[in-house]
């Protein structure tokens, strides 16, 4: 790949793909990352990530962020949300964020956006989550912008929310899983897809790109437990929350908190990642075998 003279304006960038890509960005060369936060919290977060620049803008703060991206060859657009808070709505931080992304991006003149969004985005999906993923996705679409949007699964890397989730179930020794677990994920490494985006930005094509990357290997989300646990040398034994029962509870907490785990949540969780074609060609990357992510988010994981 031949980055010379990439500049990358990367929203988002406190999050669990953002670190994984500017970590990627800072060993390649030519490249200069310039990573947008919304706090002075989320910026010293960063402070162990070498050869970038922070910069502390408001997610809705179009003039703010175009004065940040004047000169990027590309802005990466990560900021969004699965579980939403009395702070944060689908609305608010996956469609209007993404909206102001977008205009500053037209103010500042920048050549090409990169959109990460999520499998299954959908504007006549019945879940919200997959509605406003869309609805960002078509802010995008409609803006005049050269655009890659690529669309992923359940991310897995050292540190990151899903992979977080598997080492705790692997090793609590018996565990229940929504409707026993047997959804089928695509697990993708965050390695990968850091890869992807920095192909993308790299080549920089005309129009408006809209891929689906996922892992190499479909896997039940039981039998990825049971594998981990393998792996980890424990022995875990698992049982069925029932879904309904999972979404009536959740239906019930998620009002009096706020937000947080509701039925919307539990759907896309619960929802086999289905994916016809997958754009790891198209996107020029190598998959990481399933087996290899597992190991590399078992050997960062806290000892106990
Ligand atoms: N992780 C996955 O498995 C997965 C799967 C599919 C799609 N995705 C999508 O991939 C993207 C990156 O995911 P991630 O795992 O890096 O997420 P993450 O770790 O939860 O980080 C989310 C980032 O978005 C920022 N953010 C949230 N609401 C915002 C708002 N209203 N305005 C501006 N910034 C806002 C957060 O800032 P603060 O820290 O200041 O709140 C944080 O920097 C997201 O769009 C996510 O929906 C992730």
């Amino acid at each position: 790949m031949s980055s010379a003279g990439t500049r990358l304006v990367v929203t988002g960038a406190n999050g669990g793909v953002g670190r994984n890509l500017l970590t990627h960005a800072a060993v390649t060369p030519g490249t200069q990352a310039v990573a947008v936060v919304r706090s002075d919290r989320a910026a010293s977060t960063l402070a162990g990530v070498r050869g970038i620049d922070v910069r502390v803008v408001a997610g809705d703060d179009a003039a703010g962020l175009a004065a940040v991206m004047q000169g990027a060859s590309s802005v990466v657009h990560l900021a969004g949300i699965l579980i939403e808070s009395r702070e944060a709505t689908y609305e608010q931080a996956n469609v209007a964020a993404t909206a102001a992304v977008v205009a500053a991006c037209q103010r500042a003149g920048v050549p090409h956006l990169v959109l990460v969004s999520a499998i299954g985005a959908d504007v006549h999906s019945p879940n919200r989550y997959r509605r406003s993923k869309a609805e960002g996705e078509r802010v995008v679409e409609r803006s005049g912008l050269h655009a890659t949007i690529i669309r992923t699964p359940i991310l897995l890397g050292p540190g990151s929310a899903g992979a977080a989730a598997i080492i705790r179930t692997a090793g609590s020794g018996r565990a229940r899983l929504l409707g026993g677990g047997g959804y089928v994920m695509r697990p993708l490494d965050l390695d990968d897809l850091s890869r992807a985006i920095l192909v993308a930005c790299d080549r920089r094509l005309p129009g408006v790109h809209v891929h689906e990357l996922a892992g190499p290997e479909p896997i039940a989300y039981r039998d990825l437990i049971l594998r981990a646990a393998t792996m980890m040398g424990r022995d875990v034994t698992l049982g069925a929350i029932p879904i309904w029962a999972a979404r009536l509870g959740a239906a019930l907490r998620s009002r009096l908190s706020g937000g947080g785990i509701t039925p919307t949540v539990i759907d896309v969780i619960t929802a086999n990642e289905d994916v016809p074609h997958n754009a790891d060609a198209d996107l020029g990357i190598t998959l990481t075998p399933l087996a290899e992510t597992l190991a590399k988010i078992l050997a960062g994981r806290p000892t106990t």
